[in-house]
């Protein structure tokens, strides 16, 4: 066996900067699918046709065909039709928001779908109007429904994240990987990596509790 943890010791500092550009991809494509899956959700319980048309063909593609695929569509292939290179950091955001949009649209329309319809007709017969009722009865209570299935979402884009080594983008993955070609070992650093992965899922995991039980407190 060979194996020395030490030995990789002098690469940490370089692996653990690949943190921030992790969670820079996460959190800015996780907040921009969240927009994009609210109008999607919108969209899809909405009376016309087309925008149902439009959302549900845009959640088939985009959850039928793989993540990995979609990243290199924008990055390697988009350029061939706009006439100019897209960073990798930006197709990496792009892509998973896109994606990860279709995914959210669903969770929301789920949610929205939920809501006790006594609560529509209350606001109704307040008169309050379509789009306040949308945001300030609606929205709010099918947001605590669904935060334990918005926070497996976030899970999964921190882990799907890590394909964007294959578009170069320098995230924990590739760093660990970089730190393995140099070094002639792997299985250290990307233990080293695996473990970052699980303390970063383990994070989300206890921030969601946290919120979710204040949610429940405030009931
Ligand atoms: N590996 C899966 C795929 O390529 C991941 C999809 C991303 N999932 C998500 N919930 N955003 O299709």
């Amino acid at each position: 066996m060979n194996l020395d943890f030490t030995a990789i010791l002098p690469s940490l500092p370089y692996i653990l900067k690949g943190i921030g550009v992790t969670l820079k991809i996460v959190i800015v494509a996780g907040l921009l699918g969240f927009a994009f899956g609210i109008v999607l959700a919108i969209f899809k319980i909405s009376k016309s046709k087309a925008l149902n048309w439009f959302a549900d063909a845009y959640t088939s593609i985009f959850r039928g065909t793989p993540l990995i695929l979609q990243l290199m569509i924008i990055y390697y292939g988009l350029p061939q039709l706009i006439g100019f290179e897209i960073a990798s950091y930006t197709a990496a955001v792009a892509s998973f928001s896109l994606n990860s949009a279709a995914y959210i649209s669903e969770i929301i329309r789920a949610g929205i779908l939920a809501v006790d319809k006594g609560q529509k007709e209350a606001a109704m017969a307040l008169g309050v109007p379509g789009e306040r009722m949308m945001r300030d009865i609606i929205l709010p209570q099918a947001m605590k429904n669904i935060l334990p299935a918005l926070m497996n979402e976030f899970i999964t884009l921190t882990k799907e994240s890590a394909i964007v080594t294959v578009i170069a983008v320098d995230d924990i993955m590739r760093r660990s990987y970089i730190v393995g070609g140099d070094q002639y070992r792997f299985f250290e650093p990307l233990i080293f990596a695996g473990l970052i992965y699980y303390l970063l899922v383990i994070s989300l995991t206890m921030i969601g509790k946290v919120v979710e039980r204040r949610l429940r407190q405030s009931d």
